[in-house]
């Protein structure tokens, strides 16, 4: 949450810092502000989103060589011009941007305000700030002390980074809990909350860790810790490229994202996967095989859609390996006291590796002795770094606020995972791990399939757009689907959808169905195919709307619906990975019918790295 950017080298940091705002916009945009040293440091700031900065901004003399950039998504204050970032101290001197949440800022002003402080925003952004600046003036000290002597002092999440007037081209950042990427060029560096701004100019970047400093000029990178001792900055090579972050010719990225899902599966398939020999290898798994075989309990914990994601591996873990599987929200997980022990194995998915939550629900069950696995999409995120094993999903950069790729590419990685362990404890017999291998190989092509028959989803959602609410209903694998939908449907197009197990409508949410309710049932064939055509008729004998996700060839439940949307064949285990691809169309697209900012749904942001 909030989109950092700050350059100091020999370009014009200007258009640098814009363009890299447009890309973090993903994390929040309820304002932008930008603040750069020309004759002076001047700021710029603005409520709503970068466009509307960049518009105010024309005709303004930009020119400099280092500044730093901010797209909010509001904690402390609501989004206003007053409230955005950068913030400025009270000489006017120093400025800076913040993600997180400084969770004592409230003490911290009381003494800055029996000092004489006084305060232009409602933000903990500039109590820091100004307790900065308390601490550089009047105690003799440089300003990276005074910066390190106040974050010993503060409670909570950031990554700050300052720019200061009389040292415009020396950068000063530091993070704990949120993300920074420092990018290396040549005589120049590029700061950011993730790489997206980096990319376009530089493949060698440094991740900031927890409680460093990074005092960063153009020709220079110094890393300490909070100790101030010298820490050695580790170089990665990103691997990404910059096509992945851009729309490509679609609308949106989120509908971007959807079509990218054969190639996104087949990536993250990719070298693990073997349909022909009937292996699956991944480097992850394979090291820490005894302990993920042998767990008392598997623990999975996520957020969003990522959990429903865990909702899906309980099932299929539980059905192939025999362990037991619990699935957590992470943010109840954290403040509970569950019980976690030595063997038990944490699963943690993020398509981030940023989320606050999971994040700390992880330190947590660490200190209990518990084997970390994290399933992430974010090479190189917090959470990858702080798991003790895990696996890539490999689903590329996911910028549609909306989750949709990583979602289906956790699916596929938890299901290798589950098929690996089930091999290796014998409890999955040779014919079925063989078959189901070779269902995963075919996912890629079925999900071609789905997408070249969209226009029919286009013209549902269109029908629809105008349902005060939906219901989403699924039975086994397919029931956490329903929830997904529904979650899809909410966060894009403001509709109010609830989704449930198909047979738990008789427990009060029948109650709802009327004529105008549509009731979309995800009733792919399995096991359970006859229950869910009379969980149907139920709703049809109520007068309300059928809609159905089926498999092809399924005559029954298409008399029964009111409309369906198809796809293809598959084991009931793996028809999650097809059921989710046209509820995530249909989201979309009423989205659009409604004209709504799909990309950028209001009050969210992609990258949640506050509780
Ligand atoms: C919904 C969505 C969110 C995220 C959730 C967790 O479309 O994207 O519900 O799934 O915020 O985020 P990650 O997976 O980054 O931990």
């Amino acid at each position: 949450m909030c989109g950092i950017v700050a350059y100091t080298g020999d370009r014009d940091a200007y258009p640098v810092i814009l363009k890299g705002l447009k890309r973090l916009e993903y994390r929040g945009y309820d304002s932008a502000g930008i603040a750069l040293v020309n004759h002076g440091m001047k700021i710029f700031k603005k409520m709503g989103k970068v466009a509307a900065l960049e518009e105010s901004l024309i005709g303004i003399e930009l020119k400099a060589k280092a500044g730093i950039g901010h797209t909010r998504w509001a904690t402390h204050g609501e989004p206003s011009d007053r409230n955005a970032h950068p913030h400025k101290s009270t000489n006017g001197k120093l400025t800076m941007v913040h993600n997180g949440i400084i969770e004592n800022y409230s003490l911290l002003k009381q003494d800055l305000l029996k000092k004489g402080y006084k305060f232009e925003s409602d933000t903990d952004t500039e109590v820091l700030l100004k307790f900065i600046e308390d601490i550089y003036l009047n105690h003799g000290v440089s300003l990276e002390e005074a910066v390190r002597i106040a974050l010993k002092r503060v409670v909570g999440a950031y990554v700050i980074i300052l720019l200061n007037e009389d040292d415009p081209q020396t950068l000063i950042a530091a993070r704990k809990g949120s993300p920074l990427v420092i990018g290396i060029g040549k005589g120049e560096h590029f700061l950011a909350s993730d790489a997206t701004p980096i990319v376009e100019y530089t493949k060698e970047v440094v991740y900031i860790n927890d409680y460093e400093l990074a005092i960063v000029r153009p020709d220079e990178l110094i890393l300490k810790n909070l100790g101030n001792e010298r820490v050695t900055p580790e170089i990665t090579q990103l691997d990404m490229e910059l096509a992945a972050i851009e729309k490509e010719g679609f609308e949106h990225f989120m509908l971007k994202e959807i079509f990218d899902q054969p190639v996104s599966i087949y990536d993250c398939l990719r070298g693990r996967l073997d349909a022909k020999i009937g292996s699956i290898r991944m480097e992850g798994v394979d090291k820490h095989l005894d302990q993920l075989v042998n767990a008392n309990r598997i623990l999975i914990i996520a957020c969003g859609t990522s959990w429903h994601a865990g909702l899906i591996a309980e099932y299929v873990i539980e059905e192939l390996c025999r362990i037991p599987v619990e699935v957590e929200y992470a943010s109840e997980f954290r403040y509970r006291n569950p019980v976690v022990n030595e063997g038990d194995v944490i699963i943690a998915i993020s398509q981030s590796g940023e989320t606050a939550d999971t994040l700390v629900a992880i330190e947590k069950a660490k200190e209990n002795k518990a084997f970390i696995f994290g399933v992430v999409n974010v090479v190189g995120s917090s959470i990858s770094r702080q798991s003790h094993a895990g696996a890539y999903t490999h689903a590329g950069p996911e910028i549609g606020v909306a989750s949709t790729k990583a979602f289906t590419a956790q699916l596929v990685i938890l299901t290798m995972i589950a098929l690996r362990i089930a091999y290796t404890k014998k409890t999955i017999d040779q014919t079925r791990y063989l078959h189901l291998i070779n269902e995963l190989h075919e996912i890629p092509d079925k999900v071609s399939l789905i997408l070249q028959e969209t226009e029919s989803i286009r013209r549902l959602a269109e029908k629809y757009q105008d349902a005060r609410d939906f219901l989403y209903l699924g039975r086994g694998y397919n029931f956490p689907i329903a929830l997904e939908g529904a979650l899809k449907l909410k966060e894009i197009s403001y509709i109010h959808a609830e989704g449930y197990p198909a047979a738990e409508m008789k427990h009060g949410p029948i109650a709802l169905v009327e004529e105008s309710l549509p009731v979309v049932f995800v009733a792919t064939k399995d096991a359970y195919h006859e229950k869910i055509l009379s969980n149907a008729q139920e709703i049809k004998a109520r007068k309300g709307k059928v809609i159905a996700v089926i498999t092809e060839g399924d005559t029954l439940f298409k008399e029964v619906a009111d409309d369906v949307m198809v796809v293809p064949q598959a084991d009931e285990l793996v028809a999650p990975l097809l059921s989710v691809i046209p509820l995530q169309l249909l989201a979309y697209y009423i989205g659009v019918a409604k004209g709504l900012d799909v990309d950028k749904p209001r009050n969210l942001a992609k990258s949640v790295t506050v509780e």
